[in-house]
């Protein structure tokens, strides 16, 4: 059965029990506590944990979902995906087990004739949480499953949260008998690699507090209503009832492993680790495509990371596999050609999709020469100080600089014969994740107090949040948080966290600073320091305590410094308006990756190759200064996601379907984009827009910056003050300064010319006298000269071979000549051919003379040369050679 009626069948089948389907949403995870959609109930965290009324009782969706902590599971095993897809049925406060567990039986064995799934009952296995009796009682009374095919097992495997704070609760799960050739009899209890698991069942009571592991951790409560939450591996349904060994071999994935062998000319199924790695591609490309095509980006954090990862290992695996020529493209787009089926959207964005796969698969092949090189220096040494083990800091070097992946790095050692400190390499991980973390805690507001907030959060509700409306609130404070833990209240001086039920204060997001602003109350007043939103719904305000004491209960005013509110409007706008003016200039392609903006300064990152000639740079801003001066309306209105979309608004990754979103418009259609942010009411309210600087940030991304409002008029003062001050300076006008500093530049370059050439002639004029008086050392006629400062080592090589042409070839000779360029002393030295016939050769004489200068060099045996950097010793060195040819030719 092909994966996409798996699908159909499933999506059909809970519909006709009265679900609605609901669309998969972004793998970028809607909820802020993950990086990524792990499991199909993501999306639906907020109505398990009843925060917000849910749109339906019932819903199923298959949810495309992303999980790399197994990544190096990945094509040995038969069933760890990167990618993979979730089918999933859900009921808010509605049905319970009496229902999911019927119901899951039915799907799972009717015959496929019928709509089914068609197992067979002989194969299956269920497990229950040990403590589970009603769960037990339905499969075996009300289903009828054999008791002995019921096993009872512990929290680690059966009680089901995200890994961390949500709705959580027992769950049950079935399972498929693979087979005796797979492993042990006994059941799931005894063989997770033979009873290969299908379909979690998860039933939702509860809800779990921060700490702990998958066996034990905190539960805080019962959840406002019972929830169930269930999860169907598609891609493993898919293997067992298409008859493939493995989830690689499904019509979704196989076709890249096709695709890859066929490139690297290698047989699937003739080699282990060529299998493995073939599927490791497979399963790597698929992952890389459907992020992509969610928006995310490679880069050094967060999901940006995980993709880089991905791409690269999946460039390595090529690479095992002999193939040296760019190849993830070609690969992404076998991969698009299968996932399209389900995922039409993907086949529109799909140029974009390859570009940024081939960007960074080009970009690692360029730090992959020069990493290997890193790799084959640090093994030299290690070989040569008679070591086995390559230093963690060089495989650290290559992971933070050049990208690698510690597993390619391994693998490159081990072909070396060496070994890697690993260890010590994990624990520089470590530490840097740890630098990483104490960052993150020292910036983010609220971030580490997530408990403390939701506690807030569940007492009191989402925070009242006037940022749209008005500049001040009459608000009461309803926690003050110092560090982890809620405190009565903050004494002058303090810096803390304070919670109030109404707030004008617009908190960091969407690219936007947060507002400045003070909180007043009788008798005392802060000022606003950061404003975040660190749990859904909840606006944190790190205030530092100007005077008087701020305590929980108080009631205060809550005002935004107006001046700032101004100019952050005007910077936000302005960043609308960079980003329609970029489109507009270089094509629909350039799409906005992020951005930044606080009052008077705006930044914008974009999916560009290469950077904006002067022309382009010239034109954006003119552009955006038209459409400022061309006064247009600017406007914001909420609608669901589909309408956004349909409305063509820009930016509709990491949406939760069914939230609404709000479309911002500057000119109508002219700029539309999904945001949250504060405005301007007109586009001439921008101001002035000065583009300060394009740069590059990243592989096929770039940054454009640029200040607005009254900085650009400022910047643009500034310019004009420096204009003012070098036609003073040159004595000129306006029209002419260029000419002349062009005219001044010129005449400077001739100058040092000529400088240049003079000290040439003066260096070479020592020609003959250094060659009518050569030294004799025993037979070599040696001729040794310090030329004092000279414009470069070209000087001394020509000297140095004008004197040996005119010492002639009959008798022996070597010519060293020192001289200082720019600081550094130099030195060369030319042997004639009898010379080197005696042995005396000039790569030797240089290292030596080298070496007294405190420096290297090297070269052939008739021409070398070298320098150091202690200059005062260039007379010492110089005579070194002369000892140094005696010895050479006594010896
Ligand atoms: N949330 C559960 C899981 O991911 C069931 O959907 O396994």
């Amino acid at each position: 059965m092909e994966t996409a009626e798996i699908r159909r069948r499933w999506l059909s089948f809970f519909e006709g029990k009265g679900h609605t389907v609901v669309p998969s949403a972004s793998l970028v995870s809607p909820d802020p506590t993950l990086l990524f959609t792990v499991a199909g109930m993501v999306p639906f965290i907020p109505y398990l944990t009843g925060r917000e009324p849910a749109p339906f009782e019932r819903a199923t969706s298959v949810q495309k979902c992303v999980r790399t902590l197994d990544i190096e599971e990945v094509g040995k095993t038969t069933r760890h995906g990167t990618f993979f897809q979730m089918n999933g049925n859900f009921s808010f406060g509605d049905y319970f087990k009496e229902k999911a567990i019927p119901w899951a039986w039915e799907l799972v064995t009717t015959p496929q004739d019928q709509g089914g799934y068609g197992f067979a009952v002989e194969d299956l296995w269920v497990t229950v949480y040990e403590e589970d009796d009603e769960a037990y009682r339905i499969w075996t009374r009300d289903v009828g499953v054999a008791p002995e095919r019921v096993q009872r097992l512990g929290a680690g495997t059966n009680y089901w949260s995200t890994g961390g704070p949500g709705p959580c609760g027992p769950c049950s799960e079935i399972f498929v008998d693979t087979g005796p050739a797979n492993g042990r009899d006994g059941g799931p209890a005894v063989d997770e690699d033979r009873y290969i698991e299908i379909w979690n069942l998860v039933f939702m009571e509860f809800e779990r507090g921060e700490g702990g592991d998958k066996n034990s951790f905190p539960v805080l409560g019962e959840l406002p209503r019972k929830n169930i939450d269930t999860g169907m591996g598609l891609e493993r349904v898919a293997y067992l009832l298409q008859g493939k060994d493995n989830m690689y071999e499904i019509d979704e994935v196989f076709p890249v492993i096709e695709a890859a062998s066929a490139m690297a000319g290698v047989r699937y199924g003739a080699d282990h680790d060529a299998d493995v790695r073939l599927r490791v591609v497979a399963d790597h490309v698929r992952s890389g495509l459907m992020l992509v095509g969610d928006g995310v980006r490679p880069g050094n954090e967060g999901r940006g990371y995980v993709l880089r990862r991905l791409l690269r290992r999946a460039v390595r695996a090529m690479r095992l596999l002999g193939v040296e020529e760019p190849s993830l493209a070609q690969l992404t787009r076998v991969s698009a050609e299968r996932m399209a089926r389900s995922y039409p959207e993907l086949e529109a964005d799909l140029g974009r999709v390859v570009e940024v796969v081939g960007t960074e698969e080009e970009s690692f092949r360029r730090t992959l020469v020069s990493g290997t090189t890193i790799l084959d220096t640090a093994v030299r040494e290690t070989k040569a100080a008679g070591g086995q083990q390559v230093p963690a800091a060089r495989a650290f070097q290559l992971h933070d600089t050049y990208g690698f992946p510690i597993d390619l790095t391994l693998e490159m050692a081990r072909e070396q014969g060496v070994t890697v400190d690993e260890q010590g390499f994990r624990e520089l991980m470590t530490e840097q994740k740890e630098r990483a973390r104490a960052d993150a805690r020292s910036k983010r507001t609220g971030a580490a107090a997530v408990g403390a907030y939701r506690d807030v959060l569940s007492a009191s509700g989402p925070t009242d949040w006037q940022a749209y409306t008005t500049l001040t609130t009459t608000s009461s404070v309803l926690a003050v948080v110092d560090g982890v833990d809620p405190v009565p209240s903050a004494e002058v001086g303090r810096v803390v966290e304070v919670v109030l039920d109404r707030t004008p204060f617009y908190a960091e997001s969407g690219g936007q600073s947060a507002d400045a602003g003070t909180l007043v109350w009788d008798g005392g007043s802060a000022e606003v320091l950061d404003v975040q939103r660190p749990v859904k719904g909840l606006v944190v305000h790190q205030v530092r305590v100007l005077d008087g004491e701020i305590t929980q209960g108080l009631q205060c005013e809550a005002a935004v410094d107006p001046q700032w509110r101004v100019d952050a409007c005007q910077a936000h706008s302005g960043t609308h308006v960079v980003h329609a003016a970029l489109r507009q200039v270089l094509g629909p392609s350039a799409q906005q990756s992020g951005s930044y903006n606080r009052p008077g300064y705006l930044r914008l990152d974009f999916g560009w190759k290469g950077g904006l000639s002067a022309q382009q740079r010239r034109d954006v801003e003119d552009v955006a200064n038209l459409a400022v001066r061309d006064d247009l309306p600017v406007s914001a209105q909420w609608m669901t996601l589909p309408e956004a979309k349909d409305f063509g608004a820009l930016a509709l990754f990491g949406e939760t379907y069914g939230e609404e979103v709000r479309v911002v418009e500057i000119g109508g259609p002219w700029s539309r984009e999904l945001c949250g942010g504060t405005h301007v009411r007109r586009s001439s309210q921008v101001g002035p827009l000065v583009v300060t600087g394009e740069s590059s940030v990243g592989a096929g991304n770039r940054r454009v910056e640029a200040v607005v409002g009254v900085e650009g008029f400022r910047y643009l003062a500034r310019e004009r003050d420096l204009v003012a001050q070098l036609t003073e300076l040159m004595g000129t006008s306006q029209g002419d300064l260029v000419g002349r500093v062009g005219d001044m530049v010129g005449r400077l370059r001739e100058a040092d010319r000529e400088l240049a050439r003079t000290r040439t002639e003066r260096v070479l004029a020592a020609a003959g006298p250094l060659a009518a008086a050569p030294t004799d050392v025993f037979g070599v006629a040696c001729a040794t000269h310090d030329a004092g400062e000279v414009a470069s080592a070209d000087d001394l090589r020509a000297l140095a071979l004008d004197v040996r042409g005119r010492l002639g070839a009959e008798r022996p000779s070597v010519v060293a000549v020192g001289g200082v360029a720019k600081g550094r002393p130099l030195v060369v030295v030319a042997t004639n051919e009898r010379a080197r016939e005696w042995g005396v050769k000039a790569g030797a004489l240089v290292r030596t003379a080298a070496g007294v200068l405190g420096g290297g060099g090297g070269g052939k045996d008739d021409l070398a040369q070298g320098g150091g950097a202690d200059a005062s010793r260039l007379g010492e060195a110089l005579t070194a050679v002369e000892h140094q040819v005696g010895a050479a030719v006594t010896s």
